[in-house]
């Protein structure tokens, strides 16, 4: 809000000045920056670019910058950070900016001394052409270098293929926007270097921990941010083997059942001696019926023993009919929810 109100009174600024047709504009209003970082201040200019004196019209040449702190002229006697005309300006100040129109500043190495407002003037072969804009400067923040933490564009931890996530490193309250980063996935160092990390779309070898820390300061170091990304059937594995094993206790509960009652039914005709009672359908029993001619006894017990052979038999080869068509059931409803999953 501030930059874009910032914005505006430049764009109004510059109607204003442009009359005159001198003009600085910094590329924004404030910024954040680690101590020990480097920090680029950029910054345009454009020069008066001549004047009339007696009714003459001389041209101006920019024959000197600068960039000073914390004073609103920074004229003559103000102490600049960047002198164009000193031969011993601090090396941490370095202007990549030119004589023309380019005011750009950089300082590296951060310091607790550079917590200030930056401005810049420029002076031209003559004192008309000498221009500071008063007021507008960049401020910088300087913030002890602590440890860096990583802020995730979403709340949650745990990703679905295909879908994106913006790490970002932070320190604090200060979003560090300018530094040099290194990014490290399970102990080794990514390619990216800005201190925002893009991943998307997420792959399961995204997973991992992650952590950022300052290329000049290995004591920055983010606590690691666990990034998991799930694969997709992975929710539906324990309602496919729930689903099984809940087929599997249906058909075990049927075969118990079917031997259950088959017993039982056994049982009853042997108790009332009628072997010829029995279900015609059945007819691997009405194969076996015993002889006549052997004693009541003796074929009472026979046909017992008879009765549950076969009817284990014929319960084995149903109950395995059962489990293949089951088995069956179950792996294409496996297959079916795989097809519609892809
Ligand atoms: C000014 O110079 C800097 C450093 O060379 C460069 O990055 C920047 O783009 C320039 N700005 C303009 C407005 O040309
Ligand atoms: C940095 O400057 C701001 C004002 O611009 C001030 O509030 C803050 O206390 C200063 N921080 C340090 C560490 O000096
Ligand atoms: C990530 O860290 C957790 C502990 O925080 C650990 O259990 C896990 O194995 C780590 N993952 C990798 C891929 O190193």
């Amino acid at each position: 809000m501030l930059v874009f109100d910032q914005k505006i009174l430049c764009s109004f600024m510059f109607l204003l000045t442009g009359v005159v047709g001198q003009m600085v504009q910094y590329g924004f209003v404030s910024t954040c920056a680690v101590r020990g970082s480097t920090v680029t201040l950029p910054c345009s200019f454009t020069p008066l670019a001549s004047f009339t004196e007696d009714g003459k019209e001389i041209p101006l040449k920019i024959v000197r910058v600068r960039w000073c702190v914390n004073h609103l002229i920074c004229q003559t006697t103000t102490p600049s950070v960047y002198d164009s005309n000193s031969s011993n300006n601090n090396p941490r100040y370095q202007y990549l900016g030119d004589m023309k129109s380019n005011c750009t500043l950089q300082v590296r190495d951060v310091q607790m001394i550079d917590n200030a407002t930056f401005r810049f003037r420029m002076e031209a072969d003559n004192v008309k052409g000498h221009f500071t804009k008063r007021g507008d400067g960049i401020d910088v923040r300087v913030v002890e270098t602590t440890k860096m933490s990583i802020k995730s564009s979403s709340s949650n931890s745990t990703f679905r293929r295909g879908q994106t996530v913006s790490l970002q490193c932070t320190s604090g309250d200060c979003t560090v926007h300018q530094l040099e980063m290194t990014w490290i996935k399970d102990g080794r160092a990514l390619s990216e270097t800005s201190p925002a990390l893009l991943l998307g779309p997420l792959t399961l070898e995204d997973s991992g921990n992650y952590s950022c820390v300052l290329k000049t300061d290995n004591e920055t170091r983010s606590d690691p941010f666990r990034l998991q990304v799930e694969a997709d059937n992975k929710s539906y594995l324990p309602l496919i083997l729930g689903g099984v094993f809940g087929v599997l206790l249906v058909v075990i509960t049927l075969i118990l059942v079917i031997i259950i009652k088959r017993k039982r039914a056994a049982m009853s005709r042997n108790d009332g001696g009628g072997v010829m009672e029995q279900k015609p359908a059945d007819s691997i029993y009405t194969s076996i019926q015993p002889p006549a001619a052997v004693q009541p006894g003796t074929q009472r017990m026979e046909t017992s023993q008879e009765t549950e052979d076969v009817s284990y038999a014929a319960v084995q080869f149903s109950a395995n009919k059962h489990i293949r068509k089951l088995e069956e059931t179950a792996n294409s409803t496996v297959y079916a929810s795989v097809v519609t999953k892809g």
